[in-house]
């Protein structure tokens, strides 16, 4: 029994929540222009109404924790381990919406999701448990590691100016670290965006591998979901040339994770939240300056890595880490001096 589900309203996404939804669609290609996606696929009634109480007989489901642009995240007990007596039996449990699960791709890209995930052993990155099929309801899910605490959203909404220094730090170290680890294993994000970064009771967590992807020559027994047949982005994280079609790329993580660390400073996205194309356009480049909480020596690598232009983006996320965790010389020589 769903004792907690909360009321069917509560599952329904508001205006400014789906601005930062992920878009997806099946591409068609029209005319060799890049297809330009609906916001679709917000969680309904139906899809949480066909899930069953208890999943692939073991996994009870207590209540929604989130829910995105494919899928829907439960908090869930696992009774199997509840029965042997395990005092924290609770996990989290990722499944697609049910208009999602229908089309052909969609497991692939749960179980890509899971794969990439599984591949990555970091402080700073969800543990996923497993990928499992519900046979009675034909939907697979993933069970990972349940996160208490609070995604990067909505500790924005409550600190609307953006963090001192010393705790933007605190975030912004291991986010880029948990990134430099990813590229370093040949692992690529495809949606750095406040809502897929977790302050956890445990530190911060990285994690939504769902648009993620593997380097060439990495993990070659997944299914490659190229970009062409599958759209999907975050309109205000997204690097312009991915809106453009382009193949994902750590460069294109880097854009992303420096417009959550921009936000994180001072309470603003650096391009007022504009698909990064339109921004471009714009030259909102020309009105960009340091945000409040930003120390002054950790400008420059900021602002190259908001580079609309990926070739003038020469920063990766390990020398963006390097850049924001140096002191400044003036401190060092100071610190000499003492
Ligand atoms: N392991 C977890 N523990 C606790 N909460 C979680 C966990 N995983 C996800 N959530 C919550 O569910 C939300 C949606 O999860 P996730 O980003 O994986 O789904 P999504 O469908 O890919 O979303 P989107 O397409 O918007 O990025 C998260 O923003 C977070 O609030
Ligand atoms: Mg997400």
């Amino acid at each position: 029994m769903t004792e907690f589900m909360p009321p069917i309203d509560d599952l329904l996404v508001t205006e400014e929540e789906a601005n930062n939804l992920t878009y997806f669609a099946f591409a068609k290609p029209l005319n060799g222009k890049p297809h330009v996606a609906e916001p679709a696929l917000a969680p309904t009634r139906a899809s949480v109404g066909a899930l069953p109480d208890v999943l692939a007989g073991r996994y009870r489901i207590e209540r929604l924790l989130g829910a995105g642009g494919m899928g829907a995240v439960y908090r869930a007990r696992d009774l199997l381990h509840e029965q042997f007596g395990d005092p924290d039996p609770y996990i989290a449990l990722k499944i697609l919406s049910e208009e999602f699960a229908e089309s052909p791709d969609a497991s692939a890209l749960l179980y890509s999701e899971f794969a990439l995930t599984r591949r990555l052993r970091h402080n700073n990155v969800l543990r996923p448990h497993t990928f499992e099929v519900d046979t009675d309801c034909q939907r697979a899910f993933i069970t990972m590691e349940l996160m208490r605490g609070l995604t990067l959203d909505k500790l924005l909404c409550e600190r609307p100016l953006g963090l001192p220094w010393k705790e933007l730090r605190d975030i912004a170290l291991p986010l880029l670290d948990a990134l430099a680890y990813a590229h370093a294993r040949g692992v690529l994000h495809g949606d750095m965006k406040p809502s897929n970064v977790m302050l956890s009771e445990e530190g911060v967590r990285l994690f939504d591998f769902g648009l993620g992807q593997a380097e060439e020559g990495i993990l070659p027994g997944l299914p490659h979901l190229s970009r062409n047949r599958f759209n999907a982005w975050t309109p205000g994280y997204a690097a312009p040339e991915l809106l453009e079609g382009q193949p994902l790329s750590a460069s294109a993580d880097v854009y992303g994770v420096a417009c959550v660390i921009y936000e994180l400073a001072g309470g603003k996205h650096p391009f007022r939240r504009l698909p990064s194309t339109e921004a471009r356009d714009g030259r909102l480049e020309r009105e960009l300056h340091a945000p409040r909480n930003l120390p002054k020596h950790c400008w420059p690598a900021l602002r190259t890595a908001l580079a609309f232009d990926a070739a003038d983006r020469t920063i990766t996320a390990a020398q963006l880490r390097d850049a924001m965790g140096a002191t400044s010389s003036w401190l060092q020589r100071l610190r000499l001096r003492a």
